[in-house]
């Protein structure tokens, strides 16, 4: 299960993620926004967050204007390891390195094609599991 957040300036873009996961059949669970409304971006990265530190959600992608601020919201809560990716290189790597889950986006820094191609990768690569990565991964919460 996928938890799903943006902000008013990621709203456009997480429908197109929406539509990816719908066309691939992965389950999702939306925690909004709902429309292109201005809001507060951490009331919806601390949703997503919280639903997969605590294990409601398997992962999670959070999006706002330029990623940042999702991100930074995100990993203030024990547990996270979001990664804001803007090319399909960091989104493999910060899957096989530091097991990250939670993936931000900025919709205002990449396209839509790139996006769905950072979604895909992020969502199929699989941790490593190499000693060294779980060592430092460990250190982070230490
Ligand atoms: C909203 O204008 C914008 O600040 C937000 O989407 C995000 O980029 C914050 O980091």
């Amino acid at each position: 299960m996928i938890a799903l957040g943006c902000d008013h300036g990621g709203y456009a873009l997480m429908q197109e993620v929406i539509a990816y996961l719908e066309k691939e059949k992965i389950a999702y669970k939306n925690f909004g926004t709902n429309s292109e409304e201005s809001c507060d971006y951490p009331v919806y990265a601390k949703k997503v967050a919280h639903a997969v530190a605590d294990g409601e959600c398997d992962k999670g992608i959070l999006i706002c204007g330029t990623g940042i601020g999702v991100s930074i919201t995100a990993n203030k809560i024990k547990g996270i390891r979001a990664a804001l990716c803007g090319d399909c290189f960091s989104a493999k790597a910060t899957r096989e390195h530091n097991d990250a889950n939670i993936l931000a986006l900025g919709a205002r820094v990449v396209g839509v094609g790139l996006a769905l191609e950072i979604v895909k990768v992020f969502l199929e690569t699989p941790f490593s599991k190499e000693e060294r990565h779980s060592r430092r991964i460990a250190q982070i919460e230490q």
